[in-house]
């Protein structure tokens, strides 16, 4: 989608990105580290310091004490923790259960690793988790769970009770969770994120994934995080030290000095929360369908009013006749379930939002 925004001069809603730049502090902190002489390899975990910055901010926001040295590690993103983490425990014909829509790793993923993909649906239309369905997939070879909160497609976000019955749902298993995390800092209406660390339950089993790319604006930066319990993260660390041994060392601590100050972070939602309030009311007048966008940066839209197309050859036609570009949530599912939805991101400039809203309300 990216490529055809690109050819018709669309306004790129469709990849999840922003199209503004990170804070110039992180910037500073990262040329600083740089002409400091930080740019031989770091230490295979992670430098020390963001760690121990990263251990201190899941104890400030969700009260449990990750180790830095032994629990927490640095991976280059989200994408290559998920990886690691999943070739890390699980087997040829391990059962790994996916919720769909989905993120468009996991899947190849877990092939990779042999593992065999079980795929449960989120309830169409509410993008809920059915615990009932989730259940009735536990088998004695299921491996592992993946979970992602707030959701990338959907926009929705899991709330206290959905983790506590999910903790319930585990407990009497020994299925381990990876919960991706990425969009942990965009959580609107006042609603809080609910990670997995939370949860004793839960965090006994969890690898929770989260993104520096996501949250500061530095997606091709490409850092992450992944804690988890000092046994699993043995098991993590030795997968790691041969895909990628370790990650980009001035990058590391300039976001060391930065976590330092908890502003940014503890500022995202308010400010995503304005763009998705800019680009929900702006196409208040439209035909688009609205969905609830209660965290991430996307917002999802129900086109049926609009076209009689599948949503794949609406997202073409509305890059190529409307030059706006969105994905299709078909995308996300293995048998292309069309039910007439696409995302748009809205981690985008103002102006950029102004620009897409002008050209979808023609529709
Ligand atoms: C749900 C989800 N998980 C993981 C990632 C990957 O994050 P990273 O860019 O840090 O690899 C993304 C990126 O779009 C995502 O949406």
């Amino acid at each position: 989608m990216s490529a055809l925004a690109l050819e018709h001069q669309a306004v790129n809603l469709g990849q999840g990105f922003p199209d503004f730049d990170c804070d110039p502090r992180l910037l500073d902190g990262v040329t600083r580290a740089m002409q400091a002489g930080h740019n031989q390899y770091p230490p295979m975990a992670g430098i020390p310091a963001l760690r121990q910055a990263v251990a201190s901010k899941i104890e400030a926001l969700h009260a449990r004490q990750y180790d830095a040295n032994a629990e927490i590690t640095i991976t280059a993103g989200a994408t290559q923790a998920i990886l690691t983490a999943i070739l890390a425990c699980v087997q040829p014909g391990d059962e790994v259960i996916v919720l769909e829509p989905c993120y468009d790793s996991y899947v190849p993923n877990i092939e990779l690793a042999g593992g065999v993909v079980v795929r449960v649906p989120l309830t169409p239309g509410s993008f809920r988790p059915d615990f009932a369905k989730i259940s009735a997939a536990i088998t004695p070879r299921t491996r592992l769970l993946i979970i992602n909160s707030p959701h990338n497609p959907s926009a929705t976000v899991w709330s206290e009770q959905d983790m506590r019955q999910l903790d319930e749902l585990l407990a009497p298993t020994n299925v381990l969770l990876i919960s991706d995390e990425v969009y942990e800092h965009m959580v609107f209406d006042g609603a809080e994120h609910q990670s997995a660390a939370r949860f004793a339950g839960l965090a006994a089993r969890a690898f929770i994934v989260s993104s520096f790319g996501k949250t500061f604006h530095v997606t091709g930066w490409k850092v992450g995080t992944v804690a988890a319990p000092a046994a699993m993260t043995a098991e993590l660390r030795k997968v790691h030290q041969f895909n990628v041994f370790t990650v980009n060392t001035p990058m590391q601590h300039g976001l060391a000095e930065y976590l330092q100050d908890p502003a940014p972070y503890l500022q995202l939602s308010a400010f995503y929360q304005a763009k998705r309030d800019l680009f929900r009311l702006g196409l208040e007048g439209s035909r688009l369908r609205l969905l609830p966008s209660t965290g991430s940066y996307f917002q999802c839209v129900d086109i049926s009013a609009v076209s009689d197309l599948g949503e794949a050859d609406f997202c073409q036609w509305l890059t190529r006749e409307i030059g706006v570009a969105a994905i299709p949530l078909s995308a996300f599912y293995g048998d292309g379930f069309d039910q007439r939805v696409v995302r748009f991101c809205f981690a985008k400039k103002d102006e950029t939002l102004r620009e897409a809203i002008a050209r979808l309300r023609r529709l």
